[in-house]
């Protein structure tokens, strides 16, 4: 499945600012997050573990020491959690390119998939509510172009089409990365907290 045509900066996704004089606006593709596209995800360098060998969220018990981790089993994990979340519950991912390259990821899924939600005191996620557990865009020179916004906009389209009641998230007050980025980002996209925590306040937006 993939949505064509987005044009970023700006992307018009729902809080998304008009593009102003003198801007430059990009081409972008949404494509959902599949066994087979998994191997496109966007890597960087800062971490060797990029989203496509994370399995944070789906296998908490087996992130126990990053130097004993082999990225090829990671891979396979996470092929074999996509494979039973798509099976089990329906599409649960996208990438958004511009142009042939991945540049922003973003996961989600029904809690009772992410076991990794467990540790965070604001929890529990709603049982009414679909878990955004990541949502990343690696490259910093990438961010504040309309991307994270459009991959969140594919997200809500998504999910209002298969009639899902809310969307819920750990967003991070005090830095701008991990999991879902920082709450401003959320806030402005119409969710509210549900929960506080001076960290990683749970967000929800009814949809
Ligand atoms: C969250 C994230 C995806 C947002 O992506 P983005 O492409 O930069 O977001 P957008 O450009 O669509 O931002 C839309 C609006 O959200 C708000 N916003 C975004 N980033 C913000 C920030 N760092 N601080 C405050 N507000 C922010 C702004 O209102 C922005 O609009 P503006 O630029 O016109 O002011 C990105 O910051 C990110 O990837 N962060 C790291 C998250 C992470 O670590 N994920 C897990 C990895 S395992």
């Amino acid at each position: 499945m993939a949505r064509r045509g987005c044009r970023v900066k700006r992307a018009y996704g729902p809080g998304a600012r008009r593009p102003i004089a003198g801007e430059e606006v990009v081409k972008t593709k949404v494509v959902e997050l599949t066994e087979e596209s998994l191997v496109q995800a966007p890597e960087w360098e800062i971490h060797p573990y990029s989203c496509k060998y994370c399995i944070y969220w789906e296998h908490p018990e087996l992130c126990i020491d990053p130097a004993t981790e082999v990225k090829e089993e990671r891979l396979a994990l996470k092929r074999a959690w996509l494979r039973r979340v798509r099976g089990e519950w329906g599409s649960c991912g996208r990438l958004l390119f511009v142009g042939d390259k991945a540049v922003g990821y973003v996961q989600y899924a029904p809690v009772r998939f992410l076991p990794g939600a467990d540790g965070y005191p604001a929890g529990p996620v709603s049982e009414d509510a679909v878990l955004l557990a990541c949502l990343f865009v690696p490259n910093p020179r990438h961010r504040r172009r309309g991307l994270g916004s459009a991959l969140l906009a594919a997200v809500l389209q998504d999910l209002t089409g298969r009639g899902s009641k809310a969307i819920e998230t750990f967003a991070r007050r005090g830095s701008l990365e991990n999991p879902s980025g920082p709450a401003e980002f959320y806030l402005k996209h119409g969710f509210r907290v549900l929960r506080d925590d001076p960290e990683f306040p749970l967000l929800r937006l009814d949809l």
